[in-house]
C-alpha cells in the first residue's frame, strides 16, 4: 500500500530528529529553528495543547473591554463581559467564517458580523440573525452558534487560553513556577502602561525564549555596553546568581544577591503583605531576573539608576510563532 507523503515526511522527520537532538549533551541541530515540518509539528502537537498567555487583566478593566490575540494560530477576542467575567471568543462568525472584529482592542458590548450582520452579545452569544424566519425559518438554531471559546483562566492577572480540553489545570501546568511569578506580577498591584509593542524578527521563537530561561552567558558581551554606559558596575553582573528549573518547560534566572533594593520603597508593606516571608527575602535582593513560561511568555525585571536613585522596571514578552524562523515580538511594560 502506497504511503501518505506528509505521513512519511512526518516519520522521518521524527527519525531525524531522535537522531541529532542529543539533550542530554546539550546538543540540537540548527535545522529545527527554520524547518516547515518542524514549525507546523510544534504548532499542532504543542501550542495547540498546551495553556498559552493571552492578556493582562488590566488591559479590560472595564466591563465589555476587549483586545485581539493570537491562540496557537488562531484570533481571539478576549472580553470582559458586563457581569466582569473575563471570557475569549475564536473571532469568526458562526455563519460563514467572517472574522468578526477588525480592532487590535476597545469596547463595545456587541459585535456585528460585517457580511450578514450576525450580532454576538458579550457572552458569545448568538442574539441577532437579520431576517431570521425569511431566511432561515425554523431551521436555525440561535441557542447552538454561540462564538468558539477556548479555555482560559488567570493567575496573578495573567489570563492564558488553551484550545485543549484535556489540558491540566493553568494552576498545576505552572507549578512551582508561580512561586517566581509573584515576584514578577503579584509583587503589588500591577498594571500593563499603554498598547502592548508589537515588531517582527526574522528568528524562530525558541531562540528568545530559550535566551530567557538560561542565556546569562551572552550578557557579558551582548550587553557589554552598558557597564561602558555605567548603568552597571561591569560587564559581569550576570556572573552571580541561580539559574532555576521550575518543571513543565519553566525556568529562569535570578540574580542575586543586589547590595541594594531597588524597587519601591513606598510599596515595601504592599511587597511583604502579598509575598511569603521567604519571597520577600528573596526580592530585597533581587536586581535582575528573566525566564520564560514555557513555551513562549517570557519576563524581565531590572534595575538601572537614575539620578543617583535605583529604578526597577518589569516587562512581559510574547514569542508569536509566525512561521518557519519568524516571529511576532510582544511586550508590555507594566
Ligand atoms: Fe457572519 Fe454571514 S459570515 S453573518
Amino acid at each position: 500500500m502506497l504511503e501518505d507523503p506528509p505521513t512519511r515526511e512526518r516519520r522521518e522527520l521524527v527519525q531525524q530528529l531522535q537522531a541529532t537532538v542529543h539533550p542530554e549533551e546539550g546538543e540540537i541541530p540548527a535545522f529545527i529553528f527554520s524547518h516547515p515540518l518542524v514549525y507546523e509539528l510544534e504548532q499542532e502537537r504543542l501550542f495547540g495543547q498546551v495553556w498559552l498567555f493571552l492578556a493582562h487583566e488590566s488591559e479590560i478593566p472595564e466591563p465589555t473591554d476587549f483586545v485581539v490575540r493570537d491562540l496557537a494560530g488562531q484570533s481571539v477576542v478576549v472580553m470582559r463581559g458586563r457581569d466582569g467575567v473575563v471570557r475569549a471568543f475564536l473571532n469568526m462568525c458562526r455563519h460563514r467564517g467572517m472574522p468578526l472584529c477588525r480592532t487590535d482592542q476597545g469596547r463595545q458590548a456587541r459585535f456585528v458580523c460585517p457580511y450578514h450582520g450576525f450580532t454576538y452579545n458579550d457572552r458569545g452569544e448568538l442574539v441577532g440573525v437579520p431576517f431570521h424566519k425569511e431566511v432561515f425559518g425554523s431551521a436555525l438554531d440561535q441557542s447552538r452558534l454561540g462564538l468558539i471559546a477556548p479555555r482560559i483562566d488567570s493567575y496573578a492577572g495573567l489570563i492564558f487560553g488553551t484550545w485543549n480540553e484535556a489540558a491540566p489545570p493553568l494552576a498545576e501546568f505552572l507549578g512551582d513556577m508561580r512561586w517566581y511569578l509573584d515576584l514578577v506580577v503579584n509583587r503589588a498591584e500591577m498594571t500593563v502602561v499603554g498598547p502592548p509593542q508589537r515588531w517582527y524578527v526574522d528568528a524562530s521563537w525558541m531562540l528568545a525564549a530559550d535566551n530567557f530561561i538560561h542565556d546569562s552567558y551572552h550578557t557579558m558581551y551582548t550587553h557589554a555596553s552598558i557597564a561602558k554606559l555605567g548603568m552597571v558596575p561591569s560587564a559581569d553582573y550576570s556572573k552571580y546568581g541561580y539559574q532555576i528549573e521550575c518543571g513543565h518547560g519553566h525556568g529562569l534566572n535570578l540574580g542575586i544577591p543586589s547590595p541594594e533594593f531597588v524597587f519601591c520603597e513606598e510599596l515595601r508593606e504592599e511587597y511583604a503583605a502579598r509575598l511569603s516571608a521567604e519571597q520577600y527575602q528573596v526580592l530585597s535582593q533581587l536586581k535582575n531576573m528573566v525566564g520564560t513560561v514555557f513555551p513562549n511568555l517570557s519576563f524581565l525585571v531590572s534595575a538601572t539608576h537614575f539620578k543617583g536613585q535605583p529604578v526597577s522596571n518589569t516587562t512581559l514578552r510574547l514569542w508569536v510563532p509566525r512561521g518557519p524562523g519568524r516571529m511576532e515580538i510582544w511586550a508590555w511594560m507594566l
